[in-house]
């Protein structure tokens, strides 16, 4: 039924590629604001122990099983199940969360991309207060033209990677652009350490006032965790699919969680030495990038290069998991419907597309269209990122630990591997089976009940 899969060149393609779907606005957006609202440090440690003890094992979980079944989510989970339709189904509700997450995500990417033209236009020159920049970002958000054709611009830019498949596009330009990522990220870490009076940001971030700990504190890093791993959706399956069986795939899964908690890291010694200079509150929450950042610039030397750098940077961590997004589609559509690649990306970039106009309009002409109180963006990120991905995350572990089973897992999971530590295999499974999955389940209910 299927023409030849196409592989990654080679182990760090692979490698870079995951990572670069990891990495993405939760990284740059998202992480630094949570830290910033609740507590500095002491959420850092919260956030690095829910990545050891959740992340990396679900990140295993998930490569695995796309490794070993070498096809789609829904494929894989047939594959494993011997046909069973409720495993074949939970493959295909990965599916759909991934139309459902890029349709809006690349609203987002799209904004990104607008604010990269914006700067080097030089809207933002005259900005020189944050009440400024949020009407300049309220104007932009709520205009059609500007959302649609950057939202537009975004998706062609993903298809136009997707088009040339997984190491022709995919692998090449994870290869290109993540190193970019990281050479620009530090650039701005340099400039933002170097302001005066940036010191005490330093020490906001390491050292932790455990006073600010709650419950909610454990739950938004667990979460966030989880999320910032692209995790209960198949992305790293899918990707995992591509893998050689000759590969370590508990080194590459390492490789890929090191790499995304890094920047994630990264990203708050890029901001937080930088608001403490400029005299700012840690705690700016969501509206900080778009709604602050850009006024900030202008109180810095060289703010307007460094100001494109960042929005530059941002595009280009979202653009690694929109290709990453769109290649769960596009390789459910080749594989499962027998449509070549290039026909399938794109019809399935016009229609994801369009099913992103909503959430595109939700900042502008549709913002009064409310369901369950909420616009259709607010809706479809809730949906998906707070239901969806966690109930997915529960099945894929559950699937591994006991449908799938232990019995069959770890042979798959040790090929490729010269030397394995009995001790760890062990824990794994113990998370995998038991503590992984019921963590996330409570982050589940969390979120439902508010
Ligand atoms: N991890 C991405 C980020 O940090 C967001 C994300 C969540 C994602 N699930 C995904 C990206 C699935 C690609 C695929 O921004």
């Amino acid at each position: 039924m299927q023409a030849e899969r196409d592989q990654w060149g080679s182990k760090i393609g692979f490698i870079l590629a995951a990572a670069g779907s990891a990495i993405g606005l939760g990284n740059i957006w998202k992480f630094p604001y949570l830290v910033g609202e609740n507590g500095g440090a002491a959420f850092i440690i919260i956030y690095l122990i829910s990545i050891l003890i959740v992340g990396l094992p679900t990140v295993i979980a998930e490569v695995l099983i796309g490794r070993t079944a070498q096809s789609n989510p829904v494929g894989s989970f047939k594959k494993l199940s011997n046909n069973s339709i409720f495993w074949t189904a939970i493959g295909g509700m990965g599916v759909f969360a991934g139309f459902v997450i890029l349709s809006y995500y690349n609203v987002i990417a799209g904004w990104c991309a607008g604010y990269v033209v914006e700067s080097l236009k030089g809207t933002f020159s005259t900005i020189n207060n944050p009440a400024m920049a949020g009407e300049l970002f309220a104007g932009l958000s709520s205009n059609p033209a500007w959302t649609l054709g950057f939202h537009a611009l975004f998706m062609i830019m993903t298809v136009g990677i997707i088009y040339f498949g997984v190491s022709g596009g995919i692998e090449k330009a994870a290869k290109t652009l993540m190193p970019l990522l990281l050479l620009f990220m530090l650039a701005l870490v340099v400039r933002g350490i170097t302001l005066e009076g940036a010191k005490e940001g330093i020490i906001y971030l390491i050292k932790p006032d455990f006073s600010a700990i709650n419950e909610r504190t454990v739950l938004l890093a667990l979460g966030q965790a989880f999320f910032s791993l692209s995790l209960g959706m198949g992305a790293l399956l899918t990707y995992g699919s591509y893998m050689s069986k000759d590969d370590n795939l508990v080194n590459c899964s390492l490789n890929i969680v090191i790499l995304d908690t890094a920047i994630a890291l990264l990203a708050g010694f890029m901001f937080f030495p930088a608001l403490f200079a400029l005299g700012l509150q840690p705690d700016q929450g969501p509206s900080l990038i778009f709604n602050i950042l850009p006024a900030m610039f202008n109180s810095i030397p060289a703010g307007g290069f460094f100001r494109v750098i960042f929005f530059l940077l941002l595009s280009m961590a979202a653009l690694t998991s929109t290709i990453s997004l769109m290649e769960v589609i596009t390789a459910f559509f080749t594989e499962e419907f027998n449509l070549s690649r290039k026909k399938a990306t794109i019809i399935l970039g016009v229609f994801v597309f369009l099913l992103g106009v909503p959430s595109a309009l939700a900042f502008g002409p549709m913002q009064n269209v409310h369901i369950f109180g909420k616009t259709f963006f607010g809706v479809a990120d809730f949906f998906a990122s707070n239901i969806l991905l966690p109930l997915g995350g529960i099945f894929i572990l559950i699937f591994v630990g006991w449908r799938w089973g232990m019995k069959e897992a770890i042979p798959n999971l040790i090929q490729g591997s010269r030397k394995h530590s009995a001790i760890l295999l062990n824990i794994w499974k113990i998370l995998v089976k038991f503590i992984a999955p019921v963590l996330v389940l409570i982050v589940l209910l969390f979120k439902i009940l508010g």
